[in-house]
This record gives structure tokens, C-alpha cells and sequence, in this order.
């Protein structure tokens, strides 16, 4: 039977963020070091992403590493960027397959020039694809590109070509990295931690949030329909009454 079979393929939700945590703690409960916690994060990237491709999800937008994560110990970020050019070489024919289209967010000048070179390949190759865009949030960090809209927009006030007034959701939206994407109606975190830790801040205004005790590595596709099940029984209210929304 499985939660697939209950879900509501008229009521989808077109956008799914994650916060995908945990995959330390659940290296260190099997007396292993952190990185062996990432590489089977990575087999959880991969059945979610085709979980998504199963159901007609159109967004995937996964915390992959963040502005903060460049300061944990030098020997786990090398491991986390070498396993992310070997991931996107790997992935890369299963993203071709399933007409998954990838991207990335973040301050992506960062990277070390090998995992710049090997993303932007894959990047511009699953181009074509139509289906599920899969966009990897890299050395992001909400605040900063809260901010990076703000210096867009002053300079465009600055030369002449917005006026102030005109300054509105919409074109602050258009700013950010996920400029032409919809907003998230559903953020996962992992992990059973309780926060948000600077992702999307703008975009999940009215996101609704699915936190679970499983660890990264030990979330697969079938605990993604879950979460998707249960975002289906939420009144998605936006600010008006129950009777309003009925
Ligand atoms: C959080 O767990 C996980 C990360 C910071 C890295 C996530 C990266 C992957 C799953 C690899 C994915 C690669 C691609 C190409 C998508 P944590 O280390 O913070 O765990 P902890 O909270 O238990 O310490």
C-alpha cells in the first residue's frame, strides 16, 4: 500500500524545500566518521529526487551546504566538495533520463574551481529537460542574498532606471537567487531539529513546515510522500478564516 497511493495528485504541492540534516549524527551512530554519513545522504538525494520525478513534483530545492558550513573542519568540507563532483558526474545520466533539470543557488564563487567547472556542465547540459528542476543551494545563506537583492535594487535606483516607489514584492522577488521559481509551499528539515538556519527566509513566508526525527541518510521517497500527505491535511489559510478559505 504505501502513502503514494493516498496522495492527491491534484493538490501537489509545486515546490518542496529540504534541509537535509543529520548526516554526522547518523555516521557517529554507527561508529563511523562524518563523510560516511554524507555519502549516504547522497543515496537519499537520489531516491527523493526520483520519488519527486514519480509523483510531477516541479521544484526540489535541497540545502546542500551553507554560507556557515566553509567553517567546519577543512578535511569534511574537501570531502563534501569532492563528493559533490563525484555525485553530479554520477547523477548526471539518471538527470538526463528522468528529464531533471538542475541549478544552483548561493554564492557559488566559492566553490573550489573543480566543483564550479563539474556544476556548471551539468548545469547547462540538463538545460534541456523539462521536468523537475532540482536546484542545489550551495554556500548559501538567505541573509546574504536578501541582501545581494537589496545592492541590486538601490543600484538600480541609483542609475536611474527604478524609481523608489515602485519598489514591491514582485520586483524584490525577482532579486533573489530563485528569481522565476515559485515559492515553497512545503520546507522538510530532517533530523529533529527545530530551525530554520538561514534558508529561503523570504520564499517560505507562507511555506508550510514538516519537521522529522529521521536523520538525512535514513529519508527516502516513501518518507517524502509522508510529508507531502501531511501537508495535504493542513488549511492553508494566508492570513484569512477558515470559513474565508472554504
Ligand atoms: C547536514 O548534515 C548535511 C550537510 C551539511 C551536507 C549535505 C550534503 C549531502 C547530502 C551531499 C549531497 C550532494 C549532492 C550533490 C546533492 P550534518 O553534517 O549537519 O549532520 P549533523 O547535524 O548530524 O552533524
Amino acid at each position: 500500500m504505501g502513502y503514494k497511493n493516498e496522495i492527491d495528485l491534484l493538490k501537489l504541492p509545486k515546490h518542496i524545500a529540504i534541509i537535509m540534516d543529520g548526516n554526522g549524527r547518523w555516521a557517529k551512530g554507527k561508529g563511523k566518521l562524518r563523510i560516511f554519513g554524507h555519502h549516504n545522504g547522497v543515496l537519499s538525494v537520489r531516491d527523493v529526487v526520483e520519488g519527486s520525478v514519480e509523483l510531477g513534483i516541479n521544484y526540489l530545492t535541497l540545502y546542500t551546504f551553507s554560507s556557515e558550513n566553509w567553517n567546519r573542519p577543512k578535511l569534511e568540507v574537501m570531502a563534501i566538495m569532492e563528493l559533490m563532483v563525484n555525485t553530479i558526474n554520477k547523477e548526471i545520466n539518471r538527470f538526463m533520463d528522468n528529464n531533471v533539470r538542475l541549478q544552483a543557488i548561493g554564492d557559488l564563487k566559492m566553490l573550489p574551481d573543480k566543483c564550479y567547472t563539474e556544476l556548471t556542465n551539468a548545469i547547462n547540459k540538463t538545460s534541456v529537460n523539462t521536468g523537475l528542476v532540482v536546484t542545489l543551494a550551495l554556500s548559501y545563506s538567505s541573509r546574504k542574498e536578501i541582501l545581494q537583492a537589496v545592492k541590486q535594487i538601490a543600484g538600480k535606483v541609483q542609475n536611474g532606471e527604478l524609481n523608489i516607489d515602485d519598489i514591491d514584492e514582485e520586483i524584490f522577488e525577482n532579486n533573489l537567487y530563485t528569481n522565476g521559481m515559485p515559492n515553497p509551499e512545503l520546507l522538510i528539515r530532517t533530523s529533529g531539529e527545530y530551525r530554520i538556519s538561514n534558508y529561503l527566509l523570504w520564499q517560505i513566508a507562507y511555506a508550510e513546515l514538516y519537521f522529522t526525527s529521521k536523520l538525512w541518510p535514513d529519508f527516502r521517497r516513501e518518507d517524502l510522500f509522508e510529508a507531502i500527505l501531511d501537508y495535504q491535511k493542513r488549511e492553508r489559510r494566508f492570513g484569512l478564516t477558515s470559513e474565508q478559505v472554504n
